[in-house]
Order: C-alpha cells, then sequence, then structure tokens
C-alpha cells in the first residue's frame, strides 16, 4: 500500500467534526464484586467500537487471571509483562507488536501469561503502558480487577468515562454503592460516572426506581440478562458476531452509539442515557 494510500486509510478512522483526530479516551469498566459482567461488557463494548471502525484496544488488567483473551478465543504469546523491562525504550509501533489482534481494528493487551509476573507490574508502568496505547487506538476500553489497587488508581486516572457495573441483586448493588463512596472520598470527578445495569429485566423484586434512588446514581444503560451471552462464552466467539440479533447484542450496539455520543458531543447533549 502507498504511503498516501495508508494515510487515507488511518483519516477513516476517529476524525472530529472539523477533521481533526479526536484525541483518544480511555474507558474503564469496573466493580468490586466479581462476575457482574465486567469481561462481558468490556469484550462486546470495544467489539462494537471497532465495528464502526475505530481503533480499539482492550487492556485485560486482571494480571492474575485475566479473562479478556479466552472471551474473544484469542491465545495471547506476548503481554503486558513483556513491557516490564522495556517500556522506557518502547515506541507506538513496538506497542503494536505486543497486542494481540483480534481482527484489524480490535486488538487485545494481554494479562500476563504467567500469573507471577503480576506482582512486577507497578503503576508507573499503567500510566507509561496507557500513553503508548493513546497513540494507537481511538478507544483503550479497560477491563478492570474487582479491587482499588495501586495499578488500578493510576489507570482511574487517565480515565475518561468510568463505568460501574452491578446486577440486579442486593449484593452487586451494595458493592456498587461503596464504589460510589469510595470513589467520592477519592474526589473523583462525578461526571465521568457512568452506572450499567446488567442482568437487568430480571424479576427479582427491585424496580429501576427503587435502584437509582438507593444508589443515587441515574442508570445510564442497561442490558438484558441473555442466554446468548453464556451460550457465546461457551462457543468461544462473541456475542455481537455469534448472535448479533440477540438483545442483549443490541444492548451492546446501542451502548457504543451512546459512548460516542456521550465523549464525542456537545455537553448539553451528552449525559442523555443509552
Ligand atoms: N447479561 C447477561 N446475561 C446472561 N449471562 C451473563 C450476562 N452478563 C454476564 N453473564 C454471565 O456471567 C458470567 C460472569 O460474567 P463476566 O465473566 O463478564 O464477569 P466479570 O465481572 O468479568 O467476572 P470476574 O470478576 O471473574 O472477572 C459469565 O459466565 C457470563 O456469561
Ligand atoms: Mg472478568
Amino acid at each position: 500500500m502507498s504511503e498516501d494510500k495508508k494515510i487515507n486509510e488511518k483519516d477513516k478512522h476517529e476524525t472530529g467534526k472539523d477533521g481533526g483526530k479526536n484525541p483518544a479516551k480511555v474507558l474503564t469498566v469496573f466493580s468490586i464484586k466479581g462476575g457482574v459482567g465486567k469481561t462481558i461488557i468490556s469484550t462486546n463494548l470495544a467489539l462494537a467500537l471497532s465495528m464502526k471502525k475505530s481503533r480499539v484496544v482492550i487492556f485485560d488488567m486482571n494480571f492474575h487471571s485475566g479473562d479478556v483473551s479466552s472471551t474473544l478465543n484469542l491465545s495471547p504469546e506476548l503481554s503486558i509483562s513483556d513491557l516490564v523491562d522495556n517500556i522506557d525504550f518502547y515506541t507506538p509501533k513496538d506497542m503494536e507488536n505486543i497486542l494481540t489482534p483480534y481482527d484489524d481494528n480490535l486488538k487485545v493487551l494481554a494479562a500476563p501469561i504467567e500469573p507471577e509476573l503480576a506482582s512486577s507490574i507497578k503503576p508507573e508502568l499503567i500510566k507509561e503502558t496507557i500513553d503508548l496505547l493513546k497513540e494507537i487506538a481511538d478507544y483503550i476500553v479497560i477491563d478492570s480487577p474487582s479491587y482499588f489497587h495501586d495499578t488500578v488508581l493510576t489507570a482511574l486516572s487517565e480515565t475518561d468515562r468510568f463505568y460501574l457495573i452491578a446486577t440486579v441483586d442486593l449484593l452487586a448493588l451494595k458493592s456498587a454503592l461503596i464504589t460510589l463512596q469510595t470513589l467520592q472520598l477519592l474526589d473523583y470527578p462525578e461526571d465521568k460516572i457512568r452506572f450499567i445495569l446488567n442482568r437487568s429485566k430480571s424479576k427479582v423484586g427491585l424496580t429501576e426506581q427503587e435502584i437509582e434512588r438507593s444508589l443515587g446514581i441515574k442508570i445510564w444503560s442497561q442490558i438484558p440478562s441473555d442466554r446468548s451471552i453464556p451460550m457465546s462464552v461457551n462457543t468461544g466467539s462473541p456475542l455481537l458476531t455469534y448472535f448479533p440479533k440477540a438483545p442483549a447484542a443490541k444492548s451492546f450496539f446501542r451502548m457504543a452509539a451512546a459512548v460516542r455520543g456521550d465523549l464525542h458531543q456537545p455537553r448539553h447533549k451528552r449525559e442523555k442515557a443509552a
């Protein structure tokens, strides 16, 4: 491909209204309760964004037991642990080589293949990694672990949108409340937080209004409980390619459109729910 053509191809990716490139956005998917759907949401949201020609990297921050690669049926050979001693010398091109491609637009920065290397990953590495990823992606979607570790706090300070996930059950909602209180103590900017309710429409005796009232935050987006999700995991293909017409898949496409609107539209239009 000629150099001119390469440049034109590049320009097809995220460009602002004035034709200028939008800066990369960091989207962090979080919950202090495990098993609420963080990996499903980060992988499918990332895939939905990439299907509209954005360059997306999923950064798997579950350094002890990352699930993103298996969810996308990938077998990474390299991971963040390959950056540990080298990051200071790395160019964006070197960073590209560490990623595991799902396709041209969606790539994964995998969690360590040997989990014992997790402890060598320090907060400074997270900051430098995100800085480099911003050079090669339009969106960096972080699948975070279920705790506020130093590495997570560094990622949070680089984050443009913090997606708090809960399912419709009392324990998950209690964890979401603790997370919101912790963020308040940390003086985390409230306008970056968006609340996503997973497995909504489950008939378990809690209404949306009760949930919003008890947490003091509006539900920004919802994903219904949908058996296509575990079925897609079990077949090793992401929901959006396995069953794009499933109700949950439609929610992810809507969520991706809402993410773009939220991040790239004028402020007064941004906080509309997905
Ligand atoms: N909306 C949904 N409908 C049906 N099943 C779902 C839904 N969301 C998630 N699941 C199922 O719940 C399980 C947990 O999801 P997932 O692995 O994404 O959670 P997690 O928060 O990443 O967990 P962990 O804390 O272990 O990383 C998976 O088996 C997934 O298939
Ligand atoms: Mg997970």
